[in-house]
């Protein structure tokens, strides 16, 4: 996986890295997505608010998408958006109930083919996450949110 970029491998070290805004968040997320060179699963975990979706919409821009499409896929639990660099797929599991549920989207299916998968809420079913997802957890901090990985 071609990483070169310094603001995102921030995003793997111990303190990881502190974002004043949504913006910065947003910048964040498109840096990443611009490191990824075909494939990668994200289990995007923190709070309510904490920014996971504003994350997305960053990947979403680093792919060269239109990041105002990205929205919380709160009731459709899955968004795929192509014509990027690469697709994105956009899960949100936060309504979801159990791992059947899941099953029935074809959940599976999507780890097939190259692309971007961001999940958020991915800790909740973790025996669900491919071994290879990257963990990214945001945390409120104030004002500001902290983002922290472990690939
Ligand atoms: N540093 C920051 N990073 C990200 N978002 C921030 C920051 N500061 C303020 N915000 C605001 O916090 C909110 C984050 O919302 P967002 O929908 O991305 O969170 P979420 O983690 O997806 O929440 P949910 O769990 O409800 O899906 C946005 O309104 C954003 O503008
Ligand atoms: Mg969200």
């Amino acid at each position: 996986m071609a990483n070169r970029n310094p603001i995102c491998d921030g995003i793997f070290t111990a303190q990881g890295v502190v974002c004043a805004s949504g913006e910065e968040t947003r910048a964040l997320g498109r840096a990443l997505a611009e490191a990824i060179a075909t494939d990668a699963t994200l289990s995007l975990e923190g709070p309510l608010g904490a920014g996971k979706t504003c994350f997305v919409q960053g990947l979403a821009e680093g792919l060269g998408l239109d990041p105002a499409m990205v929205s919380s896929p709160t009731f459709t639990l899955v968004h795929e958006y192509p014509g990027g660099r690469l697709p994105l797929i956009h899960f949100d599991l936060y309504r979801l109930n159990s791992e059947e549920e899941l099953a029935g989207l074809g959940y599976e299916d999507y780890f097939q083919s190259p692309g971007i998968r961001a999940i958020e809420w991915g800790d909740k079913f973790p025996a669900a996450l491919p071994a290879a997802a990257w963990q990214i957890r945001l945390s409120i901090e104030g004002e500001t949110r902290r983002v922290r990985g472990t690939r």
